[in-house]
């Protein structure tokens, strides 16, 4: 990428997604698994690059109003959306199933929810297609008992009930994927003998990891390989892997400048104009972790220094790599941490200390550089309105 030309058009600190990187990423997991396996996007991971995905994922996990409207508004068919989360207030669900018949899924994550999509269901007379959330113990989905009761009990002709959707949570290891798997082809056997009813879909979130640090290896083609192999065990059903980080990740870039250099007894610190508000990479432990970055230099001399980077949030928290040896460094030098497609744009404390928003770019496979936001102050959202 020639970070130059962005820095043509927007200012530091900014995020760029490098969509020639997307492609690329889909293309190899969609080369990794089956492929009748649909791939699901979770846009929690990162909205800016949903539209460019929609011709290479089948679906979108869309977990609050908010992304629905995202989604929505960049014109991604209906029939693509998995309407999930947690939380599925009355308003915002009643609009979805009173405006929309052609919404793909809806998830089940309680018995409420169950309750609450019948009544919408009759009250506007659809058809829709569910996913029942299985709980792994913690707040999200139902108990394998409250699932088998929903389909037991399910005398509504206003629900197509297609399977099961599981998720436990992200950056797995894959002796957990194949102990969840394990555990889920054995439920579904229990509920199809039992219940004498075919689930015919499985979703399933196997918390696909990316490894940030460069102190660290993978090997990713071996990983994938066995999740396809465990995945495959389900013979007669629709297979969909959902995916948030390991899709986005490595398309993100996070330019950020030096803005301010000290020193004293304790060694160099160095300011970036951004931060932990902007920047976060899962695992990273009281910053002594090394991520993937460029160095970006107008003169660049040999000699070496050792520094911790600091960004400008006022708190003692905000460092992002300690004890950095580099080039000897100079304000206006640019720091391009790599792998931030994921969660850091949608995660981070961004409000914290009125501090704007960054920059957006896409970078797309021609060259051409799309700013999809421009910088975008906090203070009027952390201000007080006393009129
Ligand atoms: C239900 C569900 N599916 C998928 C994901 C994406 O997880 P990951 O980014 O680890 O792929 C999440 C993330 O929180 C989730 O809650």
């Amino acid at each position: 990428m020639d970070y130059n030309k962005v820095l043509d058009k927007v200012s530091t600190p900014c995020y760029v997604f490098d969509i020639n990187n997307l492609k690329n990423r889909i293309s190899y997991l969609k080369s990794k698994f089956n492929k009748e396996f649909n791939l699901v996007y979770a846009v929690k991971a990162n909205s800016f690059i949903a539209k460019e995905l929609d011709e290479d994922v089948e679906r979108f996990e869309i977990c609050s109003p908010g992304e629905f409207e995202i989604c929505n508004n960049l014109g991604i068919d209906h029939s693509k959306m998995v309407i999930s989360g947690v939380y599925k207030d009355y308003e915002s669900i009643n609009k979805m199933v009173s405006n929309y018949d052609d919404i793909g899924k809806y998830t089940i994550e309680s018995v409420n929810q169950y309750e609450l999509l019948k009544e919408l269901a009759t009250k506007y007379n659809r058809k829709l297609h569910i996913l029942i959330r299985l709980t792994s113990g913690n707040q999200f989905g139902v108990t394998e008992e409250e699932l088998k009761d929903i389909i037991k009990n399910n005398d509504n002709d206003h629900f197509v009930i297609d399977g099961i959707e599981y998720f436990s949570g992200t950056q797995k290891r894959i002796k957990k994927i194949e102990r969840e798997i394990e555990y889920l082809e054995e439920f579904v056997n229990s509920i199809e003998s039992e219940l004498n009813f075919k689930i015919n879909e499985i979703e399933y979130g196997p918390g696909l990891p990316i490894y940030y640090f460069q102190d660290e290896e993978f090997d990713e083609d071996s990983f994938l390989d066995e999740v396809n192999s465990l995945l495959s065990r389900f013979k007669d059903k629709e297979i969909s892997i959902e995916s948030g980080r390991s899709i986005a990740s490595s398309c993100g870039y996070y330019l950020t400048k030096v803005s301010d250099m000290k020193s004293n007894k304790n060694g160099n610190h160095v300011m970036l104009d951004g931060g932990i508000n902007h920047l976060v990479y899962y695992g990273q432990t009281m910053a002594m972790r090394i991520p993937h970055f460029d160095l970006l230099q107008a003169n660049k001399e040999d000699e070496k220094e050792t520094y911790t980077l600091y960004g400008s949030l006022c708190t003692i928290n905000d460092i992002i790599v300690k004890s950095l040896e580099v080039n000897k460094l100079h304000l206006g030098d640019i720091f391009v941490f790599k792998n931030v497609g994921a969660y850091s744009v949608t995660e981070g404390i961004s409000l914290f200390l009125s501090r704007n928003l960054p920059n957006v770019v896409l970078y797309k496979s021609d060259g051409e550089i799309i700013v999809v936001r421009n910088n975008k102050n906090t203070y009027e959202i952390n201000y007080p309105n006393y009129e």
